[in-house]
């Protein structure tokens, strides 16, 4: 196990339901499974990462298979670069687990793995911990990562947000980052909708200290939507605040609406 205690920083080992450190801080396993290693002080706010309404949504886009191809491809990208039989890995920012699941699935085939998955939403961490039940959920947030130093094998980002120097110290030297972020065409015909001038989008070039690019590969592909899920799918988005009333009409009346889906997905290397 490679959890840490979130306020002195020492092991964590699980006894019975609660993980503890030997400084007695005590942590107790939720009856999904989960544990929460948030602490208040380190919060922000009452009910930090995507509300229960965000997370449901997201729930039932996913489940509809229209982001399959993107989980398929991480599922197989990532397990191939890791050879060792008990490898650590973790999904940051994990949501409700949809592609922690295929990786943890994919991995189990070859190796002990231990997957984590993490995120700062509550309902997002019960939901995913309650569904799958091979991987350990924890609530966390990604700029203080539970985890011990150089503990990690390999570190999947999917549109999450990041801390870079926790991501250095997480990672073992050779240790991987799998990046994926939206790619110059990815829902370009809900940006139509939205904006007058319609510009692509410029895929994340910044570079991560300590790490060297190894590969890029982009997955793109046109999504056939109902109008329900168009609506579900612009309430993902970041821009979704900007869509006027109109917008989400004619979504929700479309019979159907024609979408392209566009990632880039990126590996780094820890030095
Ligand atoms: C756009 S969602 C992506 C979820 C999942 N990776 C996916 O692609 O389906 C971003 C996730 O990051 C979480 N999040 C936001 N701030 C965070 C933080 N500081 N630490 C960890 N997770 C965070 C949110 O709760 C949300 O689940
Ligand atoms: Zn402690």
């Amino acid at each position: 196990m490679s959890l840490i205690c979130p306020l002195c920083q020492r092991p964590l080992s699980l006894q019975r339901t609660s993980w503890r450190c030997d400084n007695h801080h005590q942590f107790d396993q939720a009856k999904e499974g989960y544990v929460n290693l948030l602490p208040v002080q380190h919060k922000g706010s009452r009910e930090p990462g995507d509300s229960a309404e965000m997370m449901q949504a997201r729930r039932a886009f996913l489940d509809a298979g229209h982001y399959q191809p993107l989980r398929q491809k991480v599922a197989e990208w990532l397990p191939a670069l890791l050879s060792a039989p008990q490898p650590r890995v973790l999904d940051i920012g994990c949501g409700e687990g949809y592609y922690t699941a295929a990786v943890a699935d994919a991995l189990h085939q070859q190796t002990e793995a231990e997957v984590y998955g993490l995120d700062v939403a509550k309902v997002a961490i019960r939901a995913a911990a309650k569904r799958y039940r091979d991987i350990l959920f924890c609530v966390a947030s990604s700029h203080r990562l539970p985890f011990a130093d150089a503990s990690l094998a390999a570190v999947l980002r999917i549109y999450a947000p990041c801390n870079e120097e926790e991501l250095k110290r997480v990672l073992k030297p050779g240790g991987y980052l799998l990046t994926v972020t939206p790619g110059p065409r990815h829902l370009l015909q809900f940006k139509a909708l939205i904006y007058r001038e319609v510009r692509l989008h410029m895929p994340e070039e910044k570079p991560y200290a300590g790490f060297t690019r190894i590969d890029q590969q982009n997955l793109a592909y046109p999504m056939r939507l109902t109008g329900a899920e168009a609506t579900t799918l612009l309430q993902m988005t970041p821009f979704a605040w900007r869509a006027r009333e109109e917008v989400w009409q004619t979504l929700a009346q479309a019979g159907q609406f024609s979408c392209e889906a566009d990632f880039c997905l990126t590996l780094w290397r820890r030095d």
